[in-house]
């Protein structure tokens, strides 16, 4: 089988990539990944000489670089190309937009005209928005998004909902909650407060710390999406969390307790314009139609999240430096395929 995935170099893509080589020996991967900010070759070091990985650089919104790597004849895509930061949504929302509609339409297109097999849509649990202190989100909860990340995620989900009906496009949309493990980018929570508390620095707490993430670890998350991408049926959605919500602030202490530091490195400050208070993500319809079950409970998954970022201090490093860049260009001079070679 050969897939291609989506912004496999970013922080659940470059582990699905992982995953996929390792439990499915026959299966080929071709890596598109635009190399924003976001995407790192670290993250797939070790991959360097591996023949059933591909990587190219390139654009999801791209028509002629997406159409030529469909042209080649590929199984299923795998999208999880994105811009995904929420505070970088509420600077500006333009790229967001661009990648995470225009580039998903692109896809879409491509996958249509080259009648490539199934698409599986790596969606959020943001386009739901959010809850009150009960109830979780199941797959037929409205759409309600809150920040320009999540419109154009829901955006998204639409236009990939349209494509099943209006062209019988065998596509799948999944909706996960919050993912922590390793290769996240340090300006996501977790990480973010792993890292700052190894160096001694404050934790930013937004608001009153009180509000509520549903946590997964990546790899439960990337195994929900290889029984997806094996079992799931066309036009459905599958919500994909592992019912491990949490307030910001016992994070916060948990990660502090873990490293033997002092809650006084705690900061509250200013909180998100629009921040949602809670989600909580019911898992069932997957759990029942898949036989999948996540398998990592968050006391083990975190701390083997801190001991990672603790034992790759030089990852850290050359993400915080931007140094990241210099490997990139090392690697990328390797392995880049021109178009014409496409
Ligand atoms: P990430 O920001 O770590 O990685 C995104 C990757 O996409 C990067 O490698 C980046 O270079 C690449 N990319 C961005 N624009 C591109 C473009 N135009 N063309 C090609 N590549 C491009 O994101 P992540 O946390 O790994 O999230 C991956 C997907 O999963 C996203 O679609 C996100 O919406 C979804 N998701 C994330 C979470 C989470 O908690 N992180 C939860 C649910 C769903
Ligand atoms: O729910 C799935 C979503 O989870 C994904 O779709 C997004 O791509 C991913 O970024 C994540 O969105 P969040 O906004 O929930 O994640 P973030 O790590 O940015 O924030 C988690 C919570 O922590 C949120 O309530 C805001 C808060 N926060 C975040 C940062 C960066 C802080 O209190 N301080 C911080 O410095």
């Amino acid at each position: 089988m050969r897939l291609l995935v989506t912004g496999g170099a970013g922080f659940i893509g470059s582990n699905f990539v992982r995953l996929m080589l390792e439990s499915h020996p026959g299966y080929e991967i071709i890596n598109l990944d635009r190399l924003t900010y976001a995407g790192n070759l670290e993250n797939l070091a070790g991959l360097e000489n591996e023949s059933r990985h591909q990587f190219i650089h390139g654009d999801i919104c791209a028509v002629e670089i997406v159409h030529r790597i469909l042209g080649r004849g590929v199984d299923a895509i795998i999208n999880f190309a994105a811009e995904s930061h929420v505070d970088r949504s509420i600077l500006d929302a333009q790229d967001f937009v661009r990648t995470n509609v225009l580039g998903t339409l692109t896809l879409l297109d491509g996958a249509r005209r080259n009648k490539t097999g199934r698409f599986i849509q790596v969606s959020t649990d943001e386009v739901y928005g959010s809850l009150g202190p009960s109830g979780s989100f199941t797959e037929s909860s409205p759409l309600a998004p809150n920040s320009p990340y999540a419109a154009s995620k829901a955006s998204a989900d639409l236009l990939v909902r349209s494509y099943h009906r209006t062209y019988g496009l065998p596509a799948i949309i999944t909706r996960c909650s919050n993912n922590y493990g390793p290769y996240q980018f340090p300006e996501k929570l977790i990480p973010l407060l792993v890292t700052n508390a190894l160096s001694g620095l404050p934790l930013p707490i937004y608001g009153d710390g009180l509000h509520v993430r549903d946590w997964i670890h990546v790899r439960d998350h990337c195994n929900a999406i290889d029984r997806v991408l094996h079992h799931g049926t066309p036009a459905e959605i599958y919500n994909i969390g592992a019912r491990q919500e949490m307030p910001n602030l016992e994070i916060a202490k948990r990660i502090l307790r873990a490293l033997g530091k002092g809650e006084d490195l705690i900061a509250f400050v200013k909180d998100r314009p629009g921040h949602d208070r809670r989600y909580s993500i019911d898992p069932s319809k997957t759990e029942r139609d898949l036989g999948w079950r996540p398998s990592i409970p968050f006391e083990q998954g975190l701390q083997a999240t801190i001991d990672w970022y603790r034992q790759n201090p030089a990852w850290v490093e050359h993400v915080r430096s931007g140094e990241y860049v210099t490997y990139y260009e090392r690697m990328y001079r390797q392995r880049h395929r021109t178009l014409s070679e496409l």
